[in-house]
């Protein structure tokens, strides 16, 4: 079928008000929850769009390792292009989408460095073999070949066979949301929206609908 008449029809599930938990986190959390009993494989991939200060933008996909009231965490190289748009321009959408559950969010928020020690206790978790990618790799930078790649791999893999010290380049961060939406798709394109925006005057979050 060709991409002009392609399409899905979201009959999952609906979103009323009084489904939502009073934290977007949580919310996220559920949904997540939700996602992971279902087997989907990435189950925590969410797309990250940044912008450098000219307001050129970036998207890419990550992996979240944490969620909590503070916020959505993620890794990768403070070089690459995500690295450079956070110490220049540190704001950033994060996007999910569980094609299963016709179900989407979207959470905007200024974006901080995580410390060393946070860093250095996740890097230290991650199989040894993705350190040493990790440390072989100068991530987004262009490279001549494959075989220059997996040269560098192996002089790592040889210098460090049992502990890859945490490498200077490799960096936390913590997206901490002031908007929150969860789209739940449904017949006829007539989709539910619910956002969730801290209210300061009140210090709680505020929970409206928007058109589809
Ligand atoms: C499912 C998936 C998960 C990914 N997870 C990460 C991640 O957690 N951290 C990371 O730096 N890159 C991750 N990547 C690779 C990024 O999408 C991207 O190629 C890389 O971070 C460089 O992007 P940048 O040059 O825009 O910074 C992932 C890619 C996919 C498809």
């Amino acid at each position: 079928m060709s991409l002009y008449h392609s399409r899905t029809q979201y009959t999952f599930s609906q979103l009323e008000k009084s489904d939502l938990k009073t934290t977007p986190h949580e919310q996220l959390q559920e949904w997540l929850d939700q996602a992971k009993q279902e087997n989907i494989p990435d189950y925590h991939a969410c797309c990250l769009a940044t912008a450098d200060h000219t307001g050129e933008v970036g998207a890419r996909y990550l992996l979240l390792r944490q969620l909590d009231e503070e916020g959505l965490v993620f890794y990768g190289n403070r070089n690459s292009e995500k690295g450079k748009h956070i110490s220049n321009n540190p704001q950033g959408q994060i996007l999910f989408f569980w094609r299963e559950f016709n179900r989407q969010v979207r959470v905007s928020g200024n974006i901080i460095e995580l410390d060393r020690e946070c860093v250095n206790d996740y890097f230290q978790s991650r199989p040894l073999g993705n350190q040493h990618a990790t440390a072989a790799s100068e991530q987004s930078d262009f490279i001549a070949s494959r075989e220059e790649l997996e040269k560098n791999f192996s002089l790592f893999e040889a210098q460090y066979p049992d502990y890859v010290p945490t490498p200077e380049k490799w960096a936390g961060y913590r997206l901490k949301p002031h908007y929150w939406e969860f789209w739940q798709g449904r017949t006829n394109r007539l989709h539910d929206r619910l956002s969730y925006l801290w209210d300061n005057a009140t210090s709680q979050w505020k929970i409206q609908r928007l058109q589809p």
